[in-house]
């Protein structure tokens, strides 16, 4: 891959996780290399309870508004959640999220406007959408020296009680938000080969 650099207003997180990493992040603005960074992202399970600066999530939320959405109808909505109790309780109905993250970021669909405005393929597109936001999120965080992952949560009713979400709203991700815990160790799952094809499928290279 050729070597793409983006340039990132990136403010300076006030505990980097990780000392190497201090010194890239020490200034607001700078160079990021995008195949190190799609290389670093990884998804991380194992999350400090250290609070997370207020300026580094609302950046997430930037990473997440800068997705693309079929359309352009505004049905996703992302939800920062920095409140104990409530993660708590988002915890008790969410096996997934495994640590205890000071902080989760939910990406959700108002699935009647989906509906209403793209038609029937609006809640396919927005599923789409909601995954390409959260894709931003987990490179924004990755760039940031943050760790989260996605999780998708089945108990949408459970869910949706606890944020005051009405019932036409489907939770799409639910990312745990943190500082990496560098004592844990990282599984490094070897991530699954795509098949790729070339003008057409050939059942070959899907194996
Ligand atoms: C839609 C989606 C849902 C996921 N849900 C979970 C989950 O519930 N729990 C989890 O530990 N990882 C979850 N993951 C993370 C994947 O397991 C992980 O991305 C994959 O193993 C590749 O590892 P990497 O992200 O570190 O490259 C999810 C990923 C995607 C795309």
């Amino acid at each position: 891959m050729h070597a793409v650099r983006l340039s990132a207003n990136l403010a300076e997180p006030r505990e980097p996780a990780n000392p190497k990493r201090a010194r890239i992040m020490s200034t607001g603005r700078r160079e990021i290399d995008l195949d190190r960074l799609l290389s670093q992202r990884r998804a991380y399970r194992s999350l400090l309870p250290r609070p997370v600066p207020p300026e580094l999530l609302e950046q997430l939320v930037a990473a997440a508004e800068r997705a693309p959405i079929a359309s352009n109808v505004p049905y996703r909505h992302v939800l920062i959640i920095d409140d104990g109790a409530t993660i708590r309780a988002i915890k008790h109905i969410h096996a997934a999220l495994l640590s205890h993250p000071p902080a989760l970021l939910i990406i959700a669909v108002d699935t009647r406007l989906a509906l209403d405005r793209v038609g029937q393929v609006g809640l396919l597109s927005s599923a789409i959408d909601s995954g390409a936001a959260g894709e931003n999120v987990w490179l924004a965080a990755t760039a940031l020296g943050l760790g989260t992952q996605f999780t998708m949560i089945s108990a949408m009713a459970g869910i949706r009680a606890i944020l005051g979400l009405p019932d036409r709203f489907r939770v799409d991700l639910v990312m745990p938000v943190g500082f990496p815990d560098p004592a844990a160790r990282r599984r490094m799952i070897r991530r699954a080969a795509t098949p790729v094809h070339r003008n057409r499928y050939v059942a070959e290279a899907a194996g």
